[in-house]
């Protein structure tokens, strides 16, 4: 029998030519995979479309985005995941979600191979190949942009050669990955790290010149999962929609910075998360409510460590899946309302309430009704300080001698 390929397929040039390149580097018959994470663009059925006609023998298209927004993004959520601080893991958290299915698409087509786009340069090549080591460890990888050789000239003089059914003409300079969750846009003019981003990079975010009226959006939680916005009930799905519709439109979540990847190189970012960025910053407001103190500042050194275990391709690693169940853990009580104004490009929290609250009034207030009883602070004062100040007492006596 024919051997069998599943790829990772976007629909653009390189996996559309990667189809017949790979069929003719190694003969086997090829599959085409497209999972839909909420990238928006053409419909799945064109791709499907697309795919047949650069000659895969089967195009499986799998609409992933409620499984995406449900397992993917708010895990990344309740972590309150900002890799270096700034970046919410948009294209590291639709990987194994793409692996997921291309797993399943090689179970399906009987295929012993799964093959995808990424150069050998960057992260993404590695949470592919780590992810399907990891589901399927009897599966092969390769790449054809990396392994066989396919370079965008290659591919454009291929595409025209074989007459396939894709633009070659369009040039774009930009290498782009998005979904849902955000958009990640690099090289290009953007590797001059000192070029400022032109108006032209941004999709999801607008750079309005008459700002619009600032937007004020209230979000409701439970377990630390958005489930209504203005007080009408949505999905996951349609929170992190509708706040990249809302906040987009007010230029939130911009981000410009030079990370570092996994294979060592620093490399210029642009993203756009509106909708990821509005909702990480209610989240996080309602845990400083709902979250004791102690558990809060264990939690934050977490999720720092999940968002570089899932940046460096280990979605499906124990220590990943340890790390979820504390996560997990800390949510229970994260309900609650949280009422943000959305303008300027910033989104900014000026309201919270829930019956789950940490936050007791009379111990807080400096008006009548405290119950604070301020004596005890002298004796707590004196004991927290009693390590520090006989070490100090050490230090003078040692200089002294
Ligand atoms: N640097 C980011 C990451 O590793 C984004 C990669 C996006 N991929 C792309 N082809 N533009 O997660």
């Amino acid at each position: 029998m024919t051997e069998r390929i599943v790829l990772a397929y976007s629909g653009g040039l390189d996996t559309s030519v990667a189809i017949g390149w790979i069929g003719e580097a190694t003969g086997a018959e090829v599959i085409a995979v497209a999972v839909d994470v909420g990238q928006g663009g053409e419909s799945l059925e064109t791709i499907r479309q697309r795919a047949l006609g650069c000659g895969a023998v089967e195009a499986y298209v799998a609409d992933a985005s409620d499984e995406f927004a449900n397992e993917y993004c708010m895990p990344t959520l309740k972590a309150n995941a900002l890799y270096q601080g700034h970046y919410p893991l948009v294209s590291a958290i639709s990987r194994p979600v793409i692996v997921k299915h291309l797993v399943k698409a090689a179970r399906e087509f009987g295929a012993t191979t799964v093959a995808h786009g990424c150069t050998g340069k960057g992260n993404d090549q590695v949470r592919f190949e780590v992810g399907i080591q990891t589901l399927g460890p009897d599966l092969k990888c390769i790449a054809p942009v990396r392994d066989l050789a396919l370079t965008r000239d290659k591919a454009i003089a291929f595409a025209e050669e074989k007459g396939l059914p894709i633009e070659t003409t369009k040039k774009n300079p930009y290498s782009i990955d998005q979904n849902v969750w955000g958009r990640a846009v690099e090289t290009g003019y953007l590797e001059d790290i000192w070029n400022g981003p032109t108006k032209d990079i941004y999709d999801y975010t607008a750079t309005p010149e008459f700002p619009p009226a600032p937007d004020e959006v209230t979000i409701s939680f439970e377990a630390g999962v958005p489930v209504a916005i203005d007080g009408v009930k949505v999905t996951p799905l349609q929170a992190i929609k509708e706040l990249n519709r809302r906040a987009g439109a007010q230029g939130v979540g911009r981000i410009d910075v030079v990370e570092d990847r996994l294979v060592g190189i620093k490399s210029r970012e642009i993203y756009e998360a509106p909708g990821a960025m509005a909702l990480i910053t209610a989240h996080k407001h309602l845990e400083d409510i709902t979250i004791e103190r102690e558990q809060a500042r264990f939690k934050a050194t977490v999720g720092q460590r999940w968002s570089e275990l899932v940046y460096d391709g280990q979605w499906f690693s124990p220590l990943k899946r340890s790390l979820d169940a504390f996560i997990e853990d800390t949510q229970r009580y994260v309900t609650g309302d949280i009422r943000m104004v959305l303008h300027g490009g910033q989104a900014i929290v000026n309201g919270r309430r829930s019956e789950t609250s940490l936050y007791d009034f009379d111990l807080a207030t400096y008006d009548t009704g405290d119950t604070f009883d301020q004596s005890m602070a002298r004796g707590f004062i004196e004991l927290w300080g009693m390590s520090a100040k006989v070490a100090s007492g050490r230090d003078i006596r040692v200089a002294g001698q």
